[in-house]
């Protein structure tokens, strides 16, 4: 019988640490042929080029250049761009990772050319409607006939929304996965020593959230409070500015707030990864760092009112702030009080793309996909 095909598209850095380890485990069971499709939402080197690199991942077979522009015409050249690919390799399965415009292009065509949709990372929900990534995650996890779940909340997300249990794969997050495999080549580069930095004497910030940047007020809020939880701790603060905050801060005339910052471009995969594990503190308000800082055992602030990863909360060392933020430096004091012990929740165990791979090859070929009814 001839080898399940499988296509996979990325578009965005946090794609590619989810897509490595379960292209990696698909390649070990020898019985898989791949395509590997990229794109192009993410362009710039340390946003795209550089992590295939550190994440050991095979150059994208396609690339399709689609670049910036709004969420319509984005998602909607990545259709149009995905579509004869897909007609062309005419794979068994289109996998889909995370939630970004990339994700929800590629389930789009895929669903509609009667290709059965994986999905890793289902289920998760903020119930945050603003957020264009919970709005990829529902119509996603509606086109898809396997879904791949991370944690007990995204498994009872779907169960409610009607989604079919034999659907739903509880996996374990790939994420970890790649952390796992990584965190060492990461603690090698010496970080901190790179930049001037004492381990746990700084707090490693991330935002780009338009919710968070594209307002001059909201946006110069948070720097200042950043600033002062900081000084409070006499700890430094290092941002790798995502281009889209750069952008704003300079459109805002905002640059005299990150002039005692330690401000870097947007880092590689590995060099962020080894400065989080040394950090004293992470701010962020991303996804995938939610679960990195639990898995790393260092306390995390997400600069948000809801999470679609609630178990970082309750199990890990994550907590969500959108309060005044006058009151985060005392919010940040509290949180460095708190233990430091890493906390892999259940099935975190490095291996969840290897059952991911498990899983599809047992499904195989369906027969007939029928990705709408639940
Ligand atoms: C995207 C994802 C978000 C994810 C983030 C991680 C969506 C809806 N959002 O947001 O979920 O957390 O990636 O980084 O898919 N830009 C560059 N160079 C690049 C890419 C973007 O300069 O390589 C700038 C452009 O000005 C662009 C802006 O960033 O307009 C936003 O890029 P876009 O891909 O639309 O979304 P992100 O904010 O990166």
């Amino acid at each position: 019988m001839s080898r399940l095909r499988v296509l996979h598209v990325v578009g965005a850095r946090p794609n590619f640490m989810k897509i490595a380890p379960v292209m990696r485990a698909f390649e070990r069971k020898g019985a898989v042929e791949q395509l590997l499709v990229h794109t192009g939402q993410h362009y710039d080197d340390a946003l795209s080029r550089d992590l295939f690199e550190d994440l050991e991942l095979p150059k994208p077979d396609m690339n399709l250049g689609i670049g910036s522009g709004s969420h319509a015409d984005q998602t909607g050249r990545t259709i149009m761009g995905l579509e004869p690919i897909m007609i062309d390799y005419d794979p068994d399965w289109v996998f889909t990772v995370g939630d970004v415009n990339s994700t929800l292009a590629a389930a789009i065509v895929g669903a509609k050319l009667g290709i059965p949709i994986a999905h890793v990372e289902a289920g998760l929900r903020s119930g945050d409607f603003a957020m264009p990534e919970e709005i990829n995650r529902l119509v996603t996890d509606r086109l898809s006939s396997a879904l791949f779940t991370t944690e007990p909340s995204a498994n009872e997300n779907l169960l409610s929304e009607g989604v079919a249990q034999d659907r739903i794969h509880y996996v374990g997050n790939v994420m970890i996965d790649t952390l796992l495999r990584c965190r060492e080549r990461a603690r090698f580069l010496e970080m901190p020593r790179k930049l001037g930095l004492f381990p746990g004497k700084y707090f490693a910030v991330t935002l780009h959230r338009p919710s968070n940047v594209d307002r001059a007020d909201r946006l110069a809020a948070i720097l200042s409070s950043l600033v002062q939880s900081a000084a409070n701790c006499n700890c430094e603060l290092v941002i790798p500015f995502h281009p889209r905050t750069s952008a704003r801060i300079k459109e805002f005339g905002l640059e005299s707030l990150v002039e005692g910052v330690r401000a870097v471009p947007p880092l590689r995969y590995l060099e962020f990864l080894g400065l989080m594990q040394e950090a004293a503190l992470v701010l962020t308000d991303s996804g995938g760092i939610q679960e990195e800082t639990t898995a790393l055992g260092i306390p995390c602030i997400t600069l948000r009112s809801t999470t679609e990863r609630p178990v970082t909360v309750t199990e890990g060392t994550n907590q969500l702030f959108n309060g005044e933020l006058a009151e985060l430096p005392d919010v940040v004091s509290e949180a460095l009080t708190r233990t430091r012990d890493p906390v892999f929740p259940h099935l975190w165990d490095g291996s969840a793309a290897e059952r991911i791979a498990d899983v599809t090859v047992q499904l195989g070929r369906l027969s007939a996909p029928d990705p709408v009814t639940v």
